[in-house]
């Protein structure tokens, strides 16, 4: 039997058909260790560019590059077995054309070996997604507050708080839905608002600081552990990493300054048994 045929992943066309389903359970990863635990229990990981914070300790989004992308890209493919694996368009690989998108897109899924990519931008972009669906490129939107364009935006608010602001979203929604996505990531928009474009557009939303009333969720796993120094005010954590990382590497040091390090022996008597 091939390798191939021996791994059964989630395709793009599997999440596509989880709209009004069972909810879709996505998160964040950009090492081979954590995919393979994220994997365990997470339909989709996504390889979000939100790396460049995480990661690199960068203040936005704006500085992260395609090879950044596919490196990780390729180590989250390499920690997983059964999750679809979604690799992030950096800021600058896909804005200028449809076919600087194609390229970039192409680059992304023949060297990482991921199952589809997502984009920020709703009816501005709506041309680039088809044109990439078209030609077999899987494409998850992302629309709501979209952090790459933090330096026109000017800081990263929720968005749709008054019904007068809906309008923009829900033309981006469908948007994105009608150009041929097969999901939509939907940020920091209002429950009442997300809840309108789960209900009018055909494809799975996936909600990020906007309420359960979407098809499915998604955080970055750093934030949900307690391991970034920030988190956005909607993270619920489901750890706090932070502290349990730092008596353990403490305590390492302890180890080493009082010379109670183990000796080789040690590690010659485990190999014994
Ligand atoms: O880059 C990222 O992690 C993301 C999520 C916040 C949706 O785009």
């Amino acid at each position: 039997m091939s390798v191939q045929s021996a791994i059964k992943r989630k395709t793009a066309p599997d999440i596509r058909a989880r709209k009004n389903g069972e909810p879709i359970v996505m998160l964040t990863s950009y090492h081979a260790h954590t995919a393979a635990l994220v994997d365990r229990h997470c339909d989709v990981i996504l390889v979000g560019d939100s790396l460049g914070n995480v990661m690199h300790g960068f203040e936005t989004t704006v500085p992260v590059t395609l090879d950044m992308m596919i490196l990780q890209g390729h180590a989250v493919m390499r920690g997983s077995r059964h999750a679809l694996v979604v690799v992030d368009m950096p800021f600058g690989s896909y804005e200028a054309s449809k076919e600087q998108a194609f390229h970039s897109a192409v680059r992304i899924l023949k060297e990482t070996h991921c199952g589809a990519v997502k984009l920020e931008g709703g009816v501005r972009m709506a041309e680039t997604v088809a044109f990439l669906s078209e030609r077999g490129v899987p494409v998850m939107g992302h629309i709501g507050l979209t952090p790459q364009s933090i330096n026109t935006l000017g800081s990263f608010r929720a968005q749709g708080r008054d019904e007068g602001s809906w309008d923009p979203i829900l033309r981006d929604a469908q948007a994105i839905s009608d150009a041929g996505a097969f999901s939509v990531v939907v940020e920091a928009v209002a429950e009442p608002l997300a809840r309108k474009i789960t209900e009018t557009i055909a494809i799975p939303t996936i909600g990020i600081g906007a309420s359960s009333a979407c098809d499915g969720q998604v955080l970055v796993l750093e934030d949900m552990l307690g391991l970034s120094p920030r988190t956005p005010k909607f993270v619920r954590r489901y750890g706090d990493l932070g502290p349990a990382i730092d008596a353990a590497i403490q305590g390492y040091a302890s180890d080493v300054r009082s010379r109670a390090f183990p000796g080789p022996e040690h590690v010659y008597e485990m190999k014994k048994s």
